[in-house]
């Protein structure tokens, strides 16, 4: 079977690395990929937005299953395109990843299927988005409607930031079209968690949690970031919480796609909180996570491709997933500088070492080669990840390897699964 992964991040290179373990597998392709997919893979240059590039590329090819990392070309209608065309991709069609691409949608699908979430209102007005917030108790949260790389979201603790917030997004267009409308919410207080199932559109399969750390520093300080690490599985995530996540959050939620004539197929990234009240969703997101999905498949011991086409071929119903013991860690190695400016080039050392200690696998996330050398090429460069018994042995592995790598500039975090530990040690 001939398989295309699309994307070149960490999470893409975790999903290559998984793939490359199944026997039904004898060729994998990365568009545009990166050094270390290219471990497993052959990396054709095709950015992840060209879609009939993509498409010309999997019809030659005869590719039987394409598998989309990111949001965007999900958004724009790839998996709709490649069916058009007879080919087999992984992932929702444009008008089901409006749960990601449209905040203003997923919150009214929510309303309509009575799945748990923060009170909202929505505005194309900053006026009346102002006067809004204005009779509201803070802190709030103003959130763009459209796909914002992860910008488009403030937690406002006072009225003038709120204000700003809503300003820039409607009237001095901060984020384009998707900044057109928004949409004010209640602001939830809890633990955050990250949650995967994988849908054929009526049959569902929880995979695991997961938590990320967002800010670039210690202590969850300093700028919000894509993610400086992640561990999986979340212990917030208890049996109970598991539970009502599956019947009051993503059951509804698969089950309304489905009624209201979109059906959802893919992977369902379900970010919630987890409040005094139980869980209550942050967001939908329409593919895997970065950096969760870098803990996440490590941990899975079934074979990662038969669910992945079941999920395009309607028959989930025959699939179930089996998982390793004990947790997996990962640390990402950012530039200095990062998530502000910050330099490329600069020469990467020490992988081969970080590998060799036990349970460890480090995932590419913004790496090139030139010259024939590996040199940083990102913000986020390389997800330092290791499975353990428990999750203090994998943060003391993926540690210990980190030690090994140097970059000019590099940082990370010290903390990653500092919330797990705590509860181990009996800490709220
Ligand atoms: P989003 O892009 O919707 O995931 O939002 C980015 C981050 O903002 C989330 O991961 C949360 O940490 C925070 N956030 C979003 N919505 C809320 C909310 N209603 N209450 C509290 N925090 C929120
Ligand atoms: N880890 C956050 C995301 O993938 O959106």
């Amino acid at each position: 079977m001939r398989i295309l992964v699309i994307g070149s991040g960490g999470r893409e290179h975790a999903l290559a690395w998984k793939i490359a373990q199944s026997p039904l597998v004898a060729q994998i392709y990365c568009a545009p990929g990166n050094p270390g997919m290219a471990g497993h893979a052959k990396c054709v240059d095709i950015a992840s937005g060209d879609i009939d590039g993509l498409l010309k590329f999997a019809a030659d090819r005869k590719i039987d299953l394409t598998v989309v990392g990111p949001e965007d070309p999900l958004a724009a209608g790839i998996v709709d395109r490649f069916a058009e065309a007879g080919l087999r991709a992984f992932g929702p069609s444009a008008a089901a990843a409006r749960l990601e691409s449209s905040k203003a949608f997923a919150k009214a699908h929510m309303a309509r299927h009575g799945i748990p979430t923060a009170a909202y209102a929505e505005f194309a007005n900053a006026d009346d988005a102002i006067e809004y917030v204005k009779s509201q108790p803070l802190p709030i949260v103003i959130k763009a409607d459209g796909l914002a790389a992860g910008k488009g979201v403030t937690v406002a603790q006072d009225i003038e930031t709120a204000i700003r917030a809503i300003r820039e997004s409607l009237d001095e267009g901060a984020f384009g079209d998707a900044g057109n409308r928004l949409i004010v919410e209640e602001f939830l207080d809890g633990e955050e968690a990250s949650f995967f199932s994988l849908t054929d559109g009526h049959t569902i399969v929880s995979l695991a949690s997961g938590q990320d750390h967002k800010r670039a520093f210690d202590g969850d300080t300093g700028p919000n970031t894509g993610g400086m690490g992640a561990y999986s599985p979340a212990p917030v995530v208890t049996p109970e919480v598991h539970r009502a996540i599956e019947e009051q959050i993503v059951r509804p939620c698969i089950e309304g796609m489905a009624r209201d004539g979109h059906p959802y197929r893919g992977v369902l990234y379900t970010g919630v909180m987890v409040t005094a009240s139980g869980p209550r969703v942050v967001e939908f997101n329409c593919r895997f996570g970065d950096p969760e999905t870098q803990v996440v498949l490590p941990r899975m011991k079934s074979d990662l491709v038969p669910l992945l086409l079941a999920c395009c071929d309607g028959t989930l119903d025959r699939h179930r997933v089996e998982w390793h013991g004990g947790a997996c860690v990962t640390v990402v190695m950012a530039s200095g500088g990062y998530p502000k400016a910050y330099a490329k080039g600069m020469e990467i050392t020490g992988i081969d070492a970080a590998e060799r200690v036990a349970g460890v696998q480090v995932f590419h996330a913004g790496t090139a080669m030139k010259g024939g050398r590996l040199v940083t090429n990102g913000g986020r460069v390389l997800n330092v990840t290791a499975m353990g018994s428990g999750v203090a042995s994998a943060v003391e592995s993926a540690y210990a390897a980190v030690s090994h790598i140097r970059f000019d500039g590099a940082f990370h975090r010290n903390d990653i699964a500092h919330r797990a530990l705590g509860r181990r040690n009996g800490c709220p």
